[in-house]
């Protein structure tokens, strides 16, 4: 954990238009002062994302959602007495958040992270911090500080370190937007437990709805190396179709059988819960990148919906890999 002075530096480099990395329960935050057009700017040349994919305001009190966003609906005051600080993240209409955050749309995403340093950074800063995760676009979300580092290298003022993200995976969003409620994005908090305290139905993010979603797009979330999800029981079966001189790993959460083992160059033992799994999920991701493997065989995760984020992941992860 970084010391008070650390994020008091912190703090002072987003007064000045600096760009921050910062853990939250989630995912690292790559930060800038949402009310500095010219500090967020930098954020998307950073990350090399297109200017119109709009940016998540963290905010460090459920108070100042109004500073942001207009119209704030009952249920949104309902859903952060009961989900703040926590990986939900709602997307409200606009208020005077700046389009440059908003990435030109009239609403805006607002969240209270669950960390004691994002917390603190809120607290010293004072305003709303604009921060996507702290990757490269399209890339995989960093969940160690070390992550950051690979990925933006210098590019960043300050990385705090906070170690590993309890959670692992990218916050629920939710859009209340137009009084049409609607899950954008499945994370931790799942659709039925917002369902159980909103009293209302989110329906399910389609493309006709027009809200952007960057982590909507198809090939998000990828590693490098092609990556296939595949039953159990057809693990072996896949191997054995792809050329011998393949490197193959697997990422199982269930027992393996023998062939299976014999024949991948690495085998990787996932943990057995969804919420153990989802911590892992992006780490294991990147290392398993990091050597050259020729596939990733990942074992597919149960359907229920205590998996409901990770499968997204993971769907995503293996589009436009050819299978
Ligand atoms: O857990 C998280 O949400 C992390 C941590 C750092 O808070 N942040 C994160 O940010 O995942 P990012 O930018 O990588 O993903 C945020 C998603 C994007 O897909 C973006 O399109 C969507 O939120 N989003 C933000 N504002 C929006 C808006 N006004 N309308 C629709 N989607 C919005
Ligand atoms: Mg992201």
């Amino acid at each position: 954990m970084p010391f008070e002075a650390d994020i008091h530096k912190a703090a002072a480099r987003l007064r000045a238009g600096g760009v921050v990395a910062f853990p939250t329960e989630t995912v690292y935050g790559l930060g800038a002062d949402a009310s500095n057009s010219e500090a967020v700017s930098r954020i998307f040349s950073i990350k090399g994302r297109p200017p119109d994919h709009p940016l998540i305001v963290h905010i460090g009190d459920a108070r100042l959602m109004e500073n942001w966003a207009r119209d704030v609906p009952i249920i949104a005051h309902r859903l952060a007495e009961s989900f703040w600080p926590g990986p939900l993240t709602m997307i409200l209409s606009r208020g005077s958040a700046p389009l440059a955050v908003t990435g030109g749309q009239d609403s805006v995403g607002l969240r209270m992270p669950d960390h004691p340093v994002a917390m603190e950074l809120l607290r010293q800063f004072g305003g709303g911090i604009a921060a996507p995760s702290a990757n490269r676009f399209g890339r995989i979300s960093p969940t160690r500080p070390e992550h950051v580092l690979d990925e933006l290298g210098d590019t960043v003022d300050i990385i705090l370190d906070g170690g590993g993200c309890r959670v692992g995976l990218e916050s629920t969003i939710v859009s209340l937007v137009n009084n049409q409620p609607m899950l954008l994005r499945p994370g931790a908090i799942s659709q039925s437990e917002l369902e159980a305290i909103a009293g209302i139905h989110f329906s399910a993010h389609g493309s006709a709805s027009g809200i952007r979603v960057s982590g909507g797009l198809e090939s998000h979330y990828a590693p490098e190396t092609r990556l296939s999800l595949c039953p159990a029981e057809n693990i072996g079966l896949l191997i054995s179709e792809q050329k011998p001189s393949r490197k193959i790993a697997v990422m199982h959460h269930t027992t393996l059988d023998d062939r299976c083992r014999e024949t991948a160059a690495h085998v990787h033992p996932m943990p057995v819960t969804a919420s153990a799994y989802g911590q892992a999920l992006y780490a294991t991701l990147r290392l398993l990148d990091q050597q050259d493997f020729d596939l990733i065989i990942v074992e597919q995760p149960p359907q229920d919906e205590s998996w409901s984020a990770i499968n997204d992941r993971l769907r995503k992860a293996s589009h436009g890999s050819g299978d």
